[in-house]
Formats: structure tokens, sequence, C-alpha cells
């Protein structure tokens, strides 16, 4: 099963796809994750990763393509299907993926489209934490480490400031609408009401990649 999870930053594409790869057994690719893992290796891209990232703008699409059509050439993508997490995010991009996956030969199976108000997506991304260890994700109210923590052993998304966030909301709310457009052309987006909590948005989309598979 091939898929994309969209939707706007905070609207918990992370959160599930986490699940979604563990139940599934597909290849998580997260071009945010890609991009941070390049930035805290200080890689040439990671740099220049760092200068649109850090104000809240997108990556150029050129350096992004490039990752992703890399990544999805390799071989275990062929063997276990894959869930991209953050990409397309502009229609070239999602041209570009079209171009990839004929050349590779993959079809996409489903577009999981995470749909929340977005006046609730700036609680959610000032709260989040990350597990400095495991890299797994949390939130301080919606959904805390269980059992005692210490705060030091967590940190928070650098471009989750409250300054970064409105112009981060401001580019994916333009941009995402004719993505989506064009895969409900060919008839393979799902909605789903992500204002829910995180299992019952979870049980809604296993119930659709059930159908799916
Ligand atoms: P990226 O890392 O993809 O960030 P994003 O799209 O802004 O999305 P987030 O990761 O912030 O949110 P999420 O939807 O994954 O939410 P999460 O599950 O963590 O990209 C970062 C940057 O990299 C971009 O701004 C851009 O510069 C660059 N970039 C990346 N891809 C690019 C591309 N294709 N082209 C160009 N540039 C690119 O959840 C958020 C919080 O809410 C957590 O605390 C979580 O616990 C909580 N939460 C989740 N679900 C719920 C729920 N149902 N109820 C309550 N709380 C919830
Ligand atoms: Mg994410």
């Amino acid at each position: 099963m091939n898929l994309l999870i969209m939707g706007l930053p905070g609207a918990g594409k992370g959160t599930q796809a986490a699940k979604i790869v563990e139940e599934f057994g597909l290849i998580h690719i997260s071009t945010g994750d890609m991009f941070r893992a390049a930035m805290a290796n200080q890689t040439e891209m990671g740099v220049l990763a760092k200068s649109y990232i850090d104000k809240g703008d997108l990556v150029p699409d050129e350096v992004t393509n490039g990752i992703v059509k890399e990544r999805l050439s390799r071989d275990d993508i062929n063997d276990n299907g894959f869930l991209l997490d953050g990409y397309p995010r502009t229609l070239e991009q999602a041209y570009a993926l079209d171009d990839a996956l004929k050349a590779l030969g993959l079809t996409l199976d489903g577009v999981i489209n995470i749909d929340v108000d977005p006046a609730a997506l700036v609680e959610r991304l000032s709260g989040r934490i990350i597990n400095k260890k495991t890299g797994e994700t949390f939130h301080r109210i919606f959904n805390p480490p269980v059992g005692d923590y210490d705060e030091s052993d967590f940190y928070q998304r650098e471009d989750d400031k409250p300054e970064t966030v409105k112009r981060r909301l401001d580019v994916n709310i333009a941009q995402g609408e004719p993505i989506l457009e064009h895969y409900r052309q060919i008839g393979i987006v799902y909605d789903i009401d992500g204002n829910k909590d995180i299992s019952e948005v979870f049980l809604t989309i296993e119930n659709v990649l059930s159908s799916l598979k």
C-alpha cells in the first residue's frame, strides 16, 4: 500500500503516521524529519533547509523533490509500501511525485487528509514536546508522556515558536487545497475528521486503510 498523509502543521500527520506504519508495516517518509536530521548533522542540504524552515517557509521544490525521489527508489519501498508525510506540499511537488512514481513503476493507493479546525493548531504546536532519545512526539496536555517525566528528556521544535507557526499556517493553507484537488480528481482522497482525540482519529484511519488493503 502506497499512501500520502496530508494536513496543516499540527494536524497530527506525524502522530498518526507512527501508528499507521506500525500497524501496516509501511516505510514512513517524512520530509520534515529528513530535513531536521540533515540540520542536526549540519550537512550542506541541512544548512540550506534551515534558512527556510526557521522562517516557516518551504524548502525549494528542487531540493525536496530530489530527496524524496532518491528515497522512493530504494528497494525497501517496493517490498513494504510507503507513507509520505509532509510531501507533496506544492502542486509542482505533486507533479514531480507523479513523474517519480511513474518512472519507478509505483502507484498511489490513497491520500489521508486530516482535517482540523485551524484555530486548534497553535495550541497543538505550542504544547508539542519530543523525546530527545526516541524521537517520539507528545503533547503536554493532549498526549502527555506516561508516568513521571523529566522536562529535560524532551525538546520543542525551533519552528514551533508562535511567530513561525503563524507563517507556517499561512504558507500551508495557501498551498494545500490545489494539491488535494489534484488527487480528488482521481478519487483517492479520504477526508478524516482530525478534531477528535488521537485514538479516535486513528480508528477512522484504520477503517479506511483496512478497506484499501
Ligand atoms: P514538517 O515537519 O512536515 O511540519 P508540518 O507540516 O508543519 O507539520 P508538523 O510536523 O508540525 O505537524 P504534524 O501534522 O506532524 O503534527 P503532530 O503529529 O506532530 O515540516 C517542517 C518544515 O520543513 C516546513 O515548515 C518546511 O519548511 C519544511 N518542509 C517539510 N516538508 C516540505 C516539503 N514537502 N516542501 C518544502 N518544505 C518542506 O502533532 C502536533 C501536536 O499535536 C503534537 O504535540 C501531538 O501530540 C498533538 N496532537 C496530534 N493529534 C492530536 C489530536 N487528535 N488531538 C490533540 N492533540 C493532538
Ligand atoms: Mg510532523
